[in-house]
């Protein structure tokens, strides 16, 4: 099968860079497929941090990069990216891919603030803000589905159509912001202090014109008609990977509705997001041993007593120790993650969705020396006992309580490289994946290093 998908399991940062790395040696093609800015995958090269938002890990390894339909594509950023490789790369960007201009980062923080104000601060379920990454997303999907967007063919075609069409579009954008009472103003993210700052910084239709023609030019010498390239490869028997974005618990539609990202992040999705038809796929479901959640929603296993942003005032000691451990903070946006216990409720629900081939089992490491490790094997709601996750009823998501397991805690396994030499605890977590979901782990995660891997038979291709 010479196509691999790479999905996020839960709610994203699950670690899907150093898998994509690896399975990228053998790959001939990578594609990303869904979401922009708002992800940042981070490499680790030699002895390097590299983060990327936008292009594909592709870029790393000199492989041929794409950047498919189902992606909105911030220039500035992808510009900024580039430049760092001295655009010396193998990168084609499909002509129907959405543009997010600064326009849209103002409609995002808007709303943003507006829905904060509405809630006072009060971390709600429904309603409330979403934390998002305030990098456009929500207001780029929207403009393509209501068929006013800007595409990148747009982008790198007659200048005046450009012009007229970012007119009309902050035009549009302005009068929303006006009508919920805020300046048109584009989010500013700085770490002072160790804390997270959004400060407001000025924005101007000159500006939001300027960039688009700029980087139009710039960026004109990749366009490439991914859907028929993707397609071609595959009938002369290339190796291509599907690089996904976010997690499957942020995706538009099966996600934790409204507290989600606006891209369908499902392996399935992939098809339509690039532009091929349902062929034979392999799928790897990233899965970190904790979910993390960075934004607004439902945890049921939380360990941060639900709080966004997070109030490490009132956070379990175990939550402290990982959230330091793994420095769980957005590659975005620097703000901390929500932690929370193993759950196999949301990880079965996840394959279901998505029908993994193999899990991945990411930074294992930093659960050992706590002992014991809480597993969660099911829920209980309103007096009843479930195996479902019902990620659509946020209410009774935040009445939910965790049944969990105990598996005896390990100590240091950064140096294991065999999986027969496990600890008995690790061992057990791994089984108990297993038996949840079915789906063999084959890979397994035990340090940033690309050498820090147990891989189990794991053939990426066949
Ligand atoms: P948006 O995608 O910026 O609109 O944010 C919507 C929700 O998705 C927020 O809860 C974000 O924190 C979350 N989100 C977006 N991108 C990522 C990501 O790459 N990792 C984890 N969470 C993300």
């Amino acid at each position: 099968m010479p196509i691999l998908t790479i999905v996020g399991a839960l709610w994203g940062d699950e670690g899907k860079g150093k898998v994509t790395d690896a399975v990228n040696e053998e790959a001939d093609i990578i594609v990303k497929t869904n979401g922009g800015s708002n992800a940042g995958t981070t490499y680790v090269v030699g002895d390097k941090k590299v983060v990327l938002h936008l292009l594909p890990a592709g870029v790393l390894r000199n492989k041929r990069s794409l950047l498919a339909q189902g992606i909105v594509m911030r220039p500035e950023q992808l510009c900024k990216e580039l430049e760092e490789f001295n655009w010396d790369v193998n990168l084609g960007i499909d002509p129907r891919l959405h543009i997010t201009l600064p326009y849209h980062l103002a409609l995002d923080y808007a709303r943003e603030k507006a829905a904060d104000i509405k809630a006072k601060g009060n971390n709600r379920t429904e309603g409330g803000a979403i934390g998002t990454t305030l990098s456009g997303i929500g207001p780029s999907y929207e403009q393509q589905k209501s068929r006013a967007g800007i595409r990148f063919c747009d982008l790198c075609g007659d200048e005046n159509k450009l012009k007229q069409k970012v007119k009309a579009n902050y035009e549009y954008v302005q009068g929303i912001i006006k009508q919920l009472g805020l300046e048109m103003v584009m989010p500013d993210r700085k770490i002072i202090d160790g804390k997270y700052v959004i400060e407001d910084a000025p924005l101007s239709l000159e500006h939001c014109e300027q960039l688009a023609v700029e980087s139009g030019k710039k960026l004109k010498r990749y366009m490439a008609d991914v859907a028929y390239e993707v397609l071609t490869a595959y009938k002369d028997g290339k190796k291509i990977v599907f690089q996904g974005a976010q997690g499957t618990l942020l995706d538009i539609g099966f996600g934790n509705y409204p507290k989600v990202t606006s891209s369908e992040v499902r392996a399935p999705a992939a098809y339509t997001a690039v532009g091929i038809p349902a062929l034979p796929m392999k799928s790897v479901g990233i899965v970190k041993a904790y979910p993390t959640k960075v934004g607004s929603g439902p945890v049921v296993t939380c360990l941060d007593c639900q709080k966004w942003p997070v109030d490490e005032s009132v956070s379990d000691p175990v939550a402290k120790l990982i959230r330091e451990r793994g420095q769980e903070r957005g590659a975005t946006t620097g703000r901390p993650r929500r932690v929370g216990w193993p759950d196999m409720v949301i990880l079965k629900y996840s394959q279901n969705l998505n029908g993994f081939t193999d899990l991945a089992l990411t930074r294992f490491d930093l659960l050992s020396g706590i002992n014991p490790i809480k597993v969660c094997t099911a829920y209980e709601v309103d007096g009843k006992v479930t195996d479902k996750y019902h990620a659509w009823d946020l209410d009774a998501l935040t009445r939910t309580k965790p049944l969990y397991v105990e598996i005896p805690g390990f100590g240091d396994i950064t140096g294991i490289r065999n999986y027969e030499e496990l600890p008995e605890g690790a061992k057990k977590f791994v089984e108990l994946m297993e038996k949840s979901t079915g789906v063999p782990v084959s890979i397994i995660s035990v340090g940033p290093e690309r050498s820090q891997t147990i891989f189990r038979g794991f053939k990426p291709f066949e």
